[in-house]
């Protein structure tokens, strides 16, 4: 079966002369029903390419050349206004704050009204039945549909969010950092909600975080951003236990130390920035901050390459080298 969402060679840029490219050269793949989680640090550009794989990209950012297929269609030639049938049905989005989803001065009732009407969806009766269906799958009592957005709490609403963006049994479900305006307790509940959802309802999700330990307890791949490129895709299990990328351990090192899995704090952050994305930089973008980068890292830039069943860009890595928390390390 081919994959639901296909993306190829995909770049996306901010300006019109001389463009900041924030996502470069991107390919990936979603697999129907796959729970897919795309991490990095702040402004390694997974919202850009989260927004832009399903055409809601504001200007100054610009799609620069590339493919996006997702369920057969071309969303990267389509004009925006002839993808709107597909939205909601085939692709929805999940921001950061239920709030940016959610009219303020509608009540929750009438937002998802309008989504189904808009869509034909059926009769009031089917309309009402679904509406319920959805907010049992999130867990939100019905006395809600009678409110307004800003009479909710975060996780609330972001709950309401998340059952309107499922109300019209899309494919793809795009979330961008969903939980990370939320508190830790609120947090963990809408983890555990969407972990639970899977049984109920078929969706792919493409979860954008830049917390990893957030990430992994929920995807079952992982693709890791780094100034714009992918850096390292791999099951979660794999990533987990033999991360690839020396930004993947470090991100590792990062989230373990943070939850307390790890005593061993070795990284808190990580030492160093990210490049200036307005600089062109020849070798590896993360050698200056790579504790295995070699003379030629700084000269050259590697590709994304398969290693084992993950794919990495890392020459040290592609050769084999010693791999953190694997049997070698
Ligand atoms: N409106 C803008 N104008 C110009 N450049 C932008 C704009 N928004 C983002 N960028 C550039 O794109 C890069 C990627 O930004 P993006 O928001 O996609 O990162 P992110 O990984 O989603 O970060 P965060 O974790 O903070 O949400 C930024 O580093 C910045 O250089
Ligand atoms: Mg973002």
């Amino acid at each position: 079966m081919s994959p639901l969402v296909q993306v190829r060679h995909l770049s996306v840029g901010y300006g019109r002369i001389n463009p900041v490219v924030a996502v470069n050269d991107v390919t990936l793949e979603v697999q129907a029903n796959e729970f897919v989680g795309l991490v990095g640090e702040s402004g390694s550009g997974k919202s850009t390419l989260g927004f832009a794989m399903v055409r809601i990209e504001r200007p100054p950012a610009r799609i620069l050349g590339g493919i996006i297929s997702i369920d057969g269609v071309d969303w990267s030639t389509t004009p925006k206004q002839d993808l709107k049938p597909h939205r909601w049905t085939k692709v929805a989005v999940v921001l950061q704050s239920g709030m940016n989803a959610l009219n303020p001065v509608t009540t929750i009732s009438r937002q998802f009204r309008d989504v189904l009407v808009q869509h034909r969806f059926g009769s009031p009766t089917a309309m009402n039945q679904r509406i319920r269906e959805v907010l049992q799958l999130v867990n939100i009592p019905e006395r809600v549909l009678a409110e307004y957005p800003d009479q909710l709490s975060g996780g609330m609403r972001q709950r309401v969010g998340i059952a309107l963006a499922l109300v019209l049994h899309p494919k793809l479900v795009v979330m961008d950092e969903p939980t990370t305006a939320l508190d830790v307790v609120v947090q963990w509940e809408i983890l555990n909600r969407l972990k639970k959802l899977r049984a109920q309802e078929a969706f792919s999700l493409l979860f954008i975080s830049h917390d990893l330990g957030v990430v992994v307890q929920l995807a079952d791949r992982v693709m890791v951003m780094y100034a714009g490129e992918i850096v390292e895709v791999q099951d979660t299990e794999n990533l987990v236990a033999r991360p690839l990328h020396p930004y993947t351990e470090a991100l590792l090192d990062i989230a373990r130390s943070e939850s307390g899995v790890d005593m061993n704090q070795r990284f808190l952050s990580i030492p160093g920035s990210p490049p200036d994305l307005r600089e062109n930089f020849i070798g590896c973008p993360f050698a200056p901050r790579c504790r295995i980068a070699e003379e030629r890292c700084l000269h050259s830039r590697p590709e994304l390459l398969p290693v084992g069943t993950g794919q990495v860009r890392c020459f040290v890595r592609q050769e084999g080298g010693k791999v953190h928390g694997g049997p070698s390390a």
